[in-house]
């Protein structure tokens, strides 16, 4: 069945943070490629006029990309704005009346969690928001419990089809192509699996610190940051069975399924970091013990990967931002030329950021007398950063009410469950130096069949 697509855009939250950097970019780039016809409504506490919330708007994209004066001028005709208490009965009947004419509002709640259940309980008072959908924000929940409670809440008034919950690394270009990849062609699937891959490994660093976000870090740390999310839903990509049907609930059925196999985490497979300088970051606990990076041991028991270590690591303030993924195979039964102290084996190498390259890594004989070679990288693939960033894919799915590239509840709670005991037994998180590859003791992770791989840009 097509879905309806929607016919409002409610932003609950429009003067906040998540607004500025991600959603108004992203609302001027639909502009730009004809897909944002529909009224944008804008809601939040601060008693704004118009005029006002359009110049923010435009310092906005100044800051972001750039202006593009025609796009912003249609942005301001498709906008209204509500100020109002969230607590309060008449912000929503303000908002019944600008929605008098909308049968299937889309309402995205760039608010914090806490206010969910204010905002749901607001909008079930007025009685607006039938054939809605809603957008949420990840991280979605603290833990296992509150993801339900949280999914409680939305659920008293929406069911799971109208829920659009964003994790951004789904909309990007990269992280779809590793579908595609594995998908779209035969030449992995006979090797994709334990009898040929030796280990897996992402590595998602950045350069960034926690960029004045101290408040938010405080509260959420590196594993719920981007472990629990992000980097889990690219090794669903990874590791998932092919899905039986097109349908788009077909593919986030399998990623439920895999993530379901992974067994929670042992706390003595993680080994936490904090950057030197972060307690002195503001609104940061002087004695903090919140993890600035992460890297950890994963392991799943399913026919296709009993016995492959799966190693996951994240962190800021490293020396380089990319984000990538290493699959390392096993070397051949025989070692014919009596290479085996010394040289790599077969891989697959994915770049997920700062661009986009795939590349397989093979043995080639080096010119010479010798049986003896190197490692060659066939690249498969090198795109720049794709031109549809993330917010504009995932807002245009949403609004046509596609929801594939948003995370099912299912799959949320299965990724909470593989971080919970290293959430409730914290392991000692260590100093390391900013600009390096986090604590030395990292290393106790390494992965046996090569070592951590540090991501070079070329
Ligand atoms: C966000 C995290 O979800 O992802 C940030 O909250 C992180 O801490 C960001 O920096 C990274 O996203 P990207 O798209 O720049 O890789």
């Amino acid at each position: 069945m097509v879905a309806t697509a929607s016919d409002a855009l409610v932003l609950f939250g429009i003067t906040g943070d998540l607004a500025y950097k991600k959603i108004f970019p992203a609302l001027q780039a639909m502009i730009q490629q004809g897909h944002l016809e529909i009224p944008v409504i804008g809601v939040a506490r601060r008693d704004w006029s118009i005029e006002q919330l359009q110049s923010h708007i435009h310092s906005s994209l100044e800051e972001r990309g750039g202006v593009d004066e025609p796009a912003f001028k249609k942005l301001c005709s498709l906008l209204c704005y509500i100020s109002g208490d969230y607590g309060d009965r008449g912000t929503y009947e303000k908002l019944c009346h600008v929605l008098e004419n909308s049968k299937s509002p889309l309402f995205y709640l760039a608010i914090p969690p806490s206010l969910f259940s204010t905002v749901v309980a607001g909008l079930k008072q007025v009685n607006c928001s039938q054939n809605g959908r809603v957008i949420v924000e990840k991280p979605f929940g603290r833990d296992l419990a509150s993801a339900r409670h949280l999914n409680h809440i939305l659920h008293t008034l929406f069911s799971e089809e109208q829920i659009f919950r964003i994790d951004h690394y789904l909309g990007k270009e990269p992280v779809q192509n590793l579908l595609y990849m594995r998908f779209a062609n035969s030449l992995l699937e006979p090797i994709w699996n334990r009898t040929h891959v030796s280990s897996i490994q992402i590595t998602m660093a950045e350069t960034l610190d926690i960029q004045g976000r101290g408040k938010f870090y405080e509260e959420t740390g590196a594993i719920r940051d981007v472990i629990q999310n992000h980097l889990l839903q690219v090794l669903a990509c990874l590791i998932m069975e092919p899905p039986p049907t097109e349908d788009s609930d077909a593919i986030r059925k399998e990623k439920a399924r895999i993530l379901k196999a992974i067994r929670p985490i042992d706390p003595l497979d993680v080994v936490r970091g904090q950057y030197r300088g972060y307690r002195q970051e503001t609104d940061v606990a002087p004695d903090s013990k919140v993890e600035t990076f992460a890297a950890i041991k994963l392991e799943l028991e399913t026919w296709r990967w009993a016995g492959v270590p799966i190693y996951l690591r994240a962190g800021k303030c490293l020396p380089i931002s990319a984000t990538e993924v290493l699959l390392r195979l096993k070397r051949p039964p025989q070692d014919v030329f009596g290479e085996r102290a010394f040289g790599l084996a077969n891989y697959f190498y994915f770049r997920l950021s700062p661009n986009m390259l795939t590349a397989i890594g093979v043995r080639s004989k080096a010119p010479g007398e010798g049986m003896v070679g190197n490692e060659v990288g066939l690249v498969a693939q090198v795109e720049p950063a794709s031109e549809m960033q993330p917010y504009e894919r995932l807002l245009r799915d949403a609004i046509k009410g596609e929801p594939m590239l948003f995370a099912h509840q299912e799959e949320i709670e299965a990724q909470w469950r593989i971080v919970e005991p290293i959430l409730t037994r914290k392991s000692p998180v260590y100093e390391y130096e900013p600009g390096t590859w986090g604590p030395p003791l990292a290393d106790r992770l390494t992965p046996p069949d090569g070592g951590w791989h540090f991501p070079l840009l070329d």
